[in-house]
């Protein structure tokens, strides 16, 4: 397994003794500009970094990768240059620079990494070691000729802060690894009591409380969802709550997260391309899990209630068949006409047990709709909410976190579609219209009595298909991860 270590320091970029050395290049007007960051390493070549990375074809042009050999001129034996794009230079921007520059080097088999992007202040700073750590990532568990090479990165700065920002970039890329090294494990490997004992070593490991439901608790205490999903796979349901509490906190946020270790559909089978995804529909509950990992290392002073409901989605001879009907946690019936709409079942049982939490806010993720992937794409969240300052604060959390969101409505309209002719409410509408919102239609039956929630569905973005770009490799994204340590953050000094 590769392991990837990150430090800072104050050296100058040209003695920083590394197999490369990243600057930043803009977009000029009159073609590519060294970045900030970048000035020792130009004197050191006496001022002539414009003219080579000109001459190179470079243009500065966001995550273009142009490599430069110093000929001894500098302790590295290669500059890698990314291009910046023109003019400021957003958090985002640096992120997938530093991002993209790593992961050219680490597929070079670079070893060790001197990072001199622009790191003029603190969010800079963690910025570029954010980007740097998840742009090393590799998952190499099932290749049989793993390098298992250790890459070392040191980000070059003297920003006030910097060991701060080193410290919670290390934390949020730790959690956004356990997301992706989950959701990119093979489903054979990965099934939910695998998964509840994985969530119970992360909860040990940072010092919160854990607690697992197995399939017999479930049908005994009533979890009728997440009982209905699981009785189709030879692999037994899971139900983990795990807990993290501060001494000062004064309010208790309830993340759940849809945990389909793999959705074949079940009796309402996928066809085959639908399903080669599926693995990644778990990763509502590894971003919950992940968070709460994040969460208690950062202390965050707010105590946080993670639900991971566990099932595989299958049609064995046991499978719930369309038209069965189910009894939610707390007595509600479904019946269930689509056994692909399974993700709303597992998490109606975790909305309604959370009541026994009085959660000051509610948030649930889910890989929960192709609907959501038509409506926004693969990289873009949609965010449902029951009062519209948790929508606009969950949508600004995600933004601020560094990731995308983007607000969606709950129209009281569409709810009749999801009336049944013999049980509370049916999983799908007969009409196939918005498909994103009835999914969060349903789940509001869910929530308990004046609960302020959100409901944020991650079906395109935790799965990234296409080349990989900035600090994105193909698989896993850890999605919804950062959002939710925002969120937590921002219960915790009152902004939402
Ligand atoms: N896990 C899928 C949603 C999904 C689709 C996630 C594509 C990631 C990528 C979910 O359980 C599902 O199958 N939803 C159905 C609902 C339908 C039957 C109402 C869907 O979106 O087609
Ligand atoms: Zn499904
Ligand atoms: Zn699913």
């Amino acid at each position: 397994m590769t392991t990837i270590s990150l430090d800072f320091s104050q050296q100058p970029a040209r003695s920083a003794t590394a197999d490369g050395l990243v600057i930043g290049v803009t977009e000029g007007p009159d073609g590519p500009l060294p970045a900030p960051g970048s000035q020792d390493a130009d004197a050191a070549l006496d001022g002539t970094l414009a003219a080579t990375l000109a001459a190179l074809g470079a243009t500065g042009k966001r995550e273009e990768v142009t490599r430069i050999a110093t000929a001894g001129r500098l302790a590295a034996p290669l500059i890698v240059a990314v291009g910046l794009g023109p003019g400021e230079e957003d958090l985002e921007t640096l992120r997938r620079a530093a991002g993209a520059a790593v992961r050219s080097l680490a597929a070079g088999h670079a070893a060790s990494i001197a990072i001199s992007l622009p790191c003029r202040d603190e969010a800079e700073t963690e910025a570029v070691a954010l980007g740097a750590l998840l742009g090393g990532y590799r998952f190499d568990r099932y290749r049989s000729s793993a390098n298992g090479a250790n890459l070392s990165l040191t980000v070059l700065t003297s920003a006030p802060g910097a060991e701060a920002a080193v410290r919670r970039a290390q934390v949020l890329a730790a959690a956004i690894t356990l997301v992706r090294d989950l959701v990119n494990t093979s489903p054979s490997h990965l099934y939910p009591e695998v998964f509840a004992t994985q969530a119970a070593e992360v909860a040990r490991a940072v010092g919160i409380e854990v607690e697992v439901l197995d399939d017999s608790a479930l049908a005994s205490g009533g979890y009728g969802g997440i009982t209905g999903v699981g009785q189709g796979s030879v692999h037994p349901p899971r139900l983990v709550r795990l807990s993290y509490r501060h001494p000062d906190a004064a309010k208790t946020v309830v993340f759940a997260g849809k945990g389909i270790t793999f959705d074949s559909g079940g009796l309402s089978l996928k066809p085959p391309k639908a399903m080669e995804a599926m693995k990644s529909d778990m990763g509502g509950a590894a971003a919950v899990l992940a968070a709460l990992q994040a969460i208690a290392a950062l202390r965050l002073p707010v105590n946080v209630v993670g639900y991971l409901p566990l099932a595989e989605n299958m049609p064995g001879g046991g499978a719930q068949r369309p038209s069965d009907v189910i009894t939610i946690f707390g007595g509600k019936t479904v019946e269930v006409l689509n056994t692909d709409a399974e993700g709303r079942l597992v998490l109606a049982d975790a909305l309604a047990r959370s009541e026994q939490d009085s959660p000051d806010l509610l948030v649930d993720v889910a890989t929960l709709t192709g609907a959501q992937v038509i409506a926004l794409g693969p990289r873009i969240s949609g965010v449902m909410a029951n009062d519209d300052k948790v929508l606009a604060g969950v949508v600004d959390a995600a933004r601020r976190g560094g990731e995308q969101a983007w607000p969606m409505p709950l129209p009281d309209e569409l709810r009749k579609g999801l009336d049944s002719a013999v049980a509370d409410i049916a999983n799908v509408a007969g009409e196939r219209v918005a498909g994103m919102l009835i999914a969060g239609l349903f789940l509001r039956e869910f929530v308990p009595d004046g609960v302020r929630w959100a409901h944020v569905d991650i079906a395109g973005p935790a799965f990234h298909e296409g080349e990989p770009y900035g600090y994105t490799a193909k698989g896993g994204t850890g999605a919804a991860t950062r959002m939710l340590v925002q969120i937590a953050a921002d219960v915790a000094d009152g902004r939402l």
